[in-house]
């Protein structure tokens, strides 16, 4: 019966109050123990950045190396949180590059650089969004890759200067690549150079991941001198967080994933995997005979072909025959659908969006509460992604996990989607560093 189905998945996705109090106390000693350098799945990286004053200015070139895009963009700075965009080009990364050498990849960077780059000395920000151990400002070195990424030869190897390595090779010497920025890093800046209660920087996109403003003091595995100010961004890298309850369908995602065993958050939030839960509980009511005949659903059987912008567009489908729902089955070879068929699909929809956004609305509680543990102050946080501005209904699923945490307090929690955050904040932060060097 696919009601008894329907059953163990809500038991398996839905979580309760008490699940995300586990979730909060967990990732709140999780973070504990990788500021203090002991074992732990998130890694807390020291960014060498903390947020921008708001009077930074002049000219800058940002790259954005995120998981399905590239942006190069030159950015004008004017104080009190004035930007313009003078110039901007948008590339999708094809697959291909995801899995070639260091070379080739950074070659592919360069090139589109070159093409938006005038003769003038200027320098540039940075934003790699793959797990980086910054030594500096402008250094750090690949972990590990995340979000399917494969290229060989930059784990372990410093991402700047392969950059400037591969800038060479095209003749261009004007560039300097001045910062280097994590996505989450980017976003909360950008929000933070026009306000001043901003303290959290969230991605929910292709991959998620969040970072925040953490007392320097507190970040116990800092060896050697401390840099001045008392405060610094640290990227958690949540997406590798492992302490959840995972299903059966997200271990089976995890076994066929280039990563198996890491990113296991990100798994069950990140926008390039949610389509792929939907598509395996699918499978698995096609073949308990539970909703369409096998035979129709040859498409089902295909990875990754289920987009999580799927998911969002079954959601918010209010049509009375849930016609929209139909049509995206449709390009699954499923001719004949009826409306209880089509009400299953879209409640396995909305079961793998609500746990990402119970999952992610219980980190950022826990974030929020290591930073002002009795909610005193205002906090914004930045957020930026797909999931999060596309999804009908994630970013209200939230909010409402915030407030059954928060109660009534969790109005001091503000989100603000802060669109193109990494680009820009890279920028930001060119300028934060050309700031220091002056002085
Ligand atoms: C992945 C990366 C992380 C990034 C996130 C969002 O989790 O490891 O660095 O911030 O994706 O793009």
């Amino acid at each position: 019966m696919p009601s008894q189905f329907l059953k163990n998945l809500k038991e398996q996705f839905e979580l309760k109050p008490a699940d995300c109090r586990e979730i909060i106390s967990a990732f709140s000693r999780e973070m504990a123990n990788g500021l203090a350098g002991r074992k732990s799945s998130l890694k807390m990286i020291p960014a060498y950045v903390d947020v921008p004053k708001g009077d930074e200015r002049g000219r800058f070139i940002a790259v954005d190396l995120g998981g399905t895009n590239l942006r190069v963009l030159e950015i004008e700075l004017s104080g009190r949180g004035r930007i313009k965009k003078l110039k901007e080009k948008k590339f999708v990364i094809d697959k291909k590059y995801t899995r070639v050498s260091a070379d080739e990849l950074f070659g592919f960077i360069a090139k589109k650089i070159k093409d938006l780059l005038r003769w003038q000395p200027i320098e540039a920000g940075f934003t790699f969004s793959f797990p980086v151990r910054q030594t500096a400002i402008a250094s750090g070195v690949l972990a590990h890759w995340t979000k399917d990424f494969c290229a060989k030869g930059v784990v372990g190897k410093d991402v700047v200067k392969l950059l400037e390595r591969a800038l060479y090779r095209q003749g261009i010497y004007n560039l300097k690549i001045t910062a280097l920025v994590n996505d989450t890093v980017g976003t909360l800046v950008c929000r933070g150079y026009s306000d001043v209660h901003s303290d959290v920087g969230i991605i929910l996109g292709t991959g998620t991941n969040a970072c925040y403003r953490e007392a320097l003091a507190k970040i116990i595995k800092w060896r050697g001198t401390k840099p001045s100010g008392a405060k610094m961004i640290v990227n958690i890298e949540w997406g590798n967080f492992n302490k959840l309850t995972v299903s059966c369908y997200d271990r089976q995602l995890d076994r066929a994933s280039e990563n198996s065993g890491e990113q296991i958050l990100e798994k069950m939030v990140g926008g390039m995997y949610l389509g792929e839960i939907v598509r395996l509980i699918l499978v698995d009511l096609c073949k308990k005979d539970l909703i369409f005949d096998q035979r129709d659903t040859a498409l089902f059987g295909r990875s990754k072909s289920f987009k999580s912008e799927y998911m969002s567009e079954i959601e918010a489908d209010c049509t009375a025959d849930l016609s929209r729902t139909k049509k995206i089955l449709k390009y699954f070879g499923i001719k004949k659908c009826s409306f209880s068929q089509a009400a299953l699909v879209k409640k396995v929809c909305e079961l793998v969006a609500a746990r990402a956004a119970n999952i992610s609305g219980s980190c950022l509680a826990a974030v929020i509460k290591r930073i002002d543990p009795a909610l005193k102050k205002k906090h914004t946080v930045a957020i930026d992604g797909s999931v999060y501005e596309k999804h009908p209904v994630f970013s209200r699923q939230m909010r409402k996990a915030l407030k059954t945490i928060f109660g009534q307090k969790a109005k001091k929690v503000q989100m603000v989607l802060t669109k193109d955050g990494s680009g820009v904040g890279a920028a930001i932060i060119a300028a934060v560093a050309a700031k220091a060097k002056k002085k």
